[in-house]
């Protein structure tokens, strides 16, 4: 081969590994975006403290024993370790699947949307960005097949 095909061999090479190089290999994880553990915990204390008091979600009487079952310190603690763990931060979640968590709380689709907005609101509050929300959306929305159980 001559030195100018050695050439434009290296340079198709070079081209061809740096489109590998896209946004997400590059972008810092999403739980340093959304502030570490200080940010996460002040997002999920603020959304459990609507949780608990949401009259549409208490309407369902399987959710409103979970209030006792599991009190909203306790909630709030294991929401942020789950939460840091699927973003990318250092903890390891240790509670119950989503499935075994959920299966006995009869949630609906209604449900869901009440919560996904109280959510929102949280998210809001925090300043949190339309990327980053949309981030951890898609992340949460992955749980909903195990924690919806009717229409
Ligand atoms: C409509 C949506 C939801 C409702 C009404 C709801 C409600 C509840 C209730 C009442 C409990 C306590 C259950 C009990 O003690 O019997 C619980 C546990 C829990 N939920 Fe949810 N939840 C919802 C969605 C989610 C989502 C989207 C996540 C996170 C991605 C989540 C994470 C957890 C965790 C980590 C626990 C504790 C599991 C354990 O005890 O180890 N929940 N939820």
């Amino acid at each position: 081969m001559d030195t100018s095909k050695l050439i434009s061999a290296a340079v198709l090479t070079f081209a061809a590994t740096s489109v590998s190089v896209n946004a997400a290999d590059t972008a810092e994880p999403l739980y340093d975006r959304l502030g570490g553990l200080r940010g996460i915990t002040l997002v999920v204390d603020d959304f459990i403290d609507r949780l608990v008091i949401n009259a549409a979600l208490n309407k369902n009487p399987a959710i409103n024993a979970g209030r006792t079952s599991s009190p909203p310190p306790y909630l709030k603690f294991r929401v942020s370790q789950l939460v840091c763990e699927v973003t990318g931060g250092p903890c390891k979640y240790t509670g119950k699947s989503m499935k075994d968590s959920h299966a006995h709380l009869n949630i609906s689709e209604e449900e869901w949307g009440v919560m996904a907005s109280e959510f929102k609101k949280s998210l809001d509050k925090f300043q949190v960005s339309a990327a980053e929300q949309q981030e951890l959306f898609e992340i949460i929305g992955k749980t909903k097949t195990d924690i919806v159980t009717r229409p």
